[in-house]
């Protein structure tokens, strides 16, 4: 094991929504991901998932019970999506993310709308 660059790992590909796993904590992985535009609407039903944003302003629209709700996450935020919670994420211009989620997590939930060709359904890429 070497230590790992960030911004290394976010210049070795270009992909939008389609996380590259640069290391892991016990059953975590810790993902970072390029993205721009709209993610899709899903939920992870037996996990929370934990968003820090590296550049960029990420936004997710939250579907709770009290209604829907955007919550807006510039560079440095973070903010966790409780398990069970309908989100989609949206990046207003060029963005990266880390994420942190139980290894084998699908980037689409276990249940989500119809996925666009642009949102890669993955637990996530090994870097390369
Ligand atoms: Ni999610």
């Amino acid at each position: 094991m070497e230590p790992i660059s960030l911004s290394a790992a976010l210049a070795s590909f270009t992909d939008r929504w389609s996380p590259r796993i640069v290391t892991t904590v016990n059953d975590y992985d810790v993902r970072v991901a390029k993205v721009e535009g709209e993610h899709v609407w899903h939920a992870h039903d037996d996990t929370d998932e934990f968003f820090l944003v590296l550049e960029g302003e990420l936004h997710i629209a939250l579907r709770e019970a009290a209604g829907e709700r955007t919550v807006v996450l510039p560079k440095g935020s973070v903010f966790t999506v409780p398990r069970g919670t309908e989100h989609k994420p949206y990046a207003p211009g060029p963005t990266a993310i880390l994420v942190l989620e139980p290894t084998g997590t699908l980037t689409v939930g276990d249940r989500h709308d119809d996925v666009p060709d642009h949102v890669d359904a993955t637990t996530g890429h090994a870097l390369t």
